[in-house]
């Protein structure tokens, strides 16, 4: 290890949320964070939607601390705790000839890390912060500790911070597969196509609230498989059919196919949030407003223009088909849904699907 004590060794990354639209929600592991689906989602473009996560280590520091949106949080939690293990495990040599610092493999063990994490859009709200967030620590600690592991290996580690993560580690459309091993090995993330495939696709939010939800989505779907009778006919049933059915529809840019696909798993997620004991309500009044808006659009132009999407939260996605259609979107919800004069209705974020992250 270098002589000096003062040194500080750090890495910058920025990471995109994802928006599943085959849902995943429970587990069959709690610990490992082994869904009881496969799942499918879109990774958003980063500049809209993102973590920026500082990862630094020195000599001086004495313990491992971290900091979400500027204020200290505990990572003694097992989720912080089994990425920190897992990524530190796999820690090679580290040399920064310019600052004069060499860190062997074994050093990793005994060095302590500062970590300063930054969600630009909404944490805990349904907006998949704990996506965004894990998939950055995880890969901007591989970077600080010269981790060789590729995406899909990372994907994995990420997974054991929260299950939707796995997929931020990749661009376009990706899949989560569930796995077999009890062990988790092969619960990984895979790209079905990247960013450029579908690029007429325009994802629009309405932020409904960015207020925390009552219920986070580890302990919603926790209940779900507890209490819902509905949840493994889901799983075992219908979403299996929907994830090769979505498949096709993104490989071969089906429209119409994607978005029946897309608004109906939505409804059916939170269906069976309803069908749990007691029931969670994520969606709120805004949101069933703008649910109806886009079906009688639909409905009117005889072919679907927009699909939506609501996850664990009351703040709706929208993915209208092409640039023209979502200029139009755009209007018709200011329209309807003023973010000024609507008190449930905060703000309109509109972007593209895009790349994974920069490492700076
Ligand atoms: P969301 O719908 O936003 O994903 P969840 O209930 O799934 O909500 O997860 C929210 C939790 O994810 C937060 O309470 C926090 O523990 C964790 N989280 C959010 N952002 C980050 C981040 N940038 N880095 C690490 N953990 C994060
Ligand atoms: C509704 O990945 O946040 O967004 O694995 O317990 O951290 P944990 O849950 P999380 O759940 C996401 C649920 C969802 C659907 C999805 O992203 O597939
Ligand atoms: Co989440």
């Amino acid at each position: 290890m270098a002589e000096k004590k003062s040194w500080v060794l750090m890495v910058t990354a920025q990471t995109p949320t994802n928006i599943a639209v085959i849902k995943y929600w429970g587990k069959r592991d709690e610990s490992l964070i082994l869904p009881i689906n496969d799942s499918i989602s879109v990774t958003l473009d980063p500049s809209h939607l993102c973590t920026t996560t500082t990862v630094a280590v020195s000599p001086g520091f004495t313990h491992d601390r971290m900091w979400l949106n500027g204020k200290e949080i505990s990572l003694s939690g097992g989720r912080y705790q089994n990425c920190l293990r897992e990524i530190r495990s796999r820690a090679s040599d580290v040399e920064d000839e310019k600052k004069g610092i060499k860190i062997a493999k074994k050093d990793w063990e005994n060095l302590h890390l500062h970590i300063a994490s930054y969600n630009n859009f909404p944490t805990a709200a349904g907006l998949a912060s704990s996506a965004a967030g894990f998939a950055c620590l995880v890969y901007s600690l591989a970077k600080l500790m010269n981790v060789k592991e590729d995406n899909s290996q990372l994907s994995a580690i990420a997974r054991q911070g929260s299950g939707s993560a796995c997929r931020s580690l990749y661009g376009g459309f990706v899949k989560w597969i569930m796995g077999k091993d009890d062990n988790g090995s092969d619960s990984i993330a895979v790209q079905l196509v990247d960013e450029k495939h579908w690029d007429e696709l325009v994802i629009l939010i309405a932020v409904v609230s960015s207020r925390q939800k009552e219920t986070s989505s580890t302990s919603g779907m926790r209940e779900t498989v507890e209490t819902s009778p509905l949840v493994l006919h889901r799983a075992k049933e219908v979403v299996p059919k929907r994830v090769v059915e979505m498949e096709e529809a993104i490989k071969s840019r089906n429209f119409p196919a994607f978005a029946r696909l897309t608004c109906s798993d939505s409804n059916q997620f939170h269906a069976v949030c309803l069908d749990t004991s007691p029931p969670i309500f994520y969606m709120n009044d805004t949101s069933h407003r703008i649910i109806s808006c886009v079906e009688k659009w639909n409905r009117s132009e005889g072919t679907p223009q927009v699909a939506y999407t609501f996850d664990a939260g009351p703040n709706a996605v929208l993915i209208a088909r092409n640039r023209k259609v979502a200029a139009l979107l755009l209007q018709r919800l200011l329209f309807h849904f003023p973010p000024q004069s609507d008190a449930d209705l905060n703000s309109y974020i509109v972007g593209d699907k895009s790349v994974l992250m920069d490492a700076g």
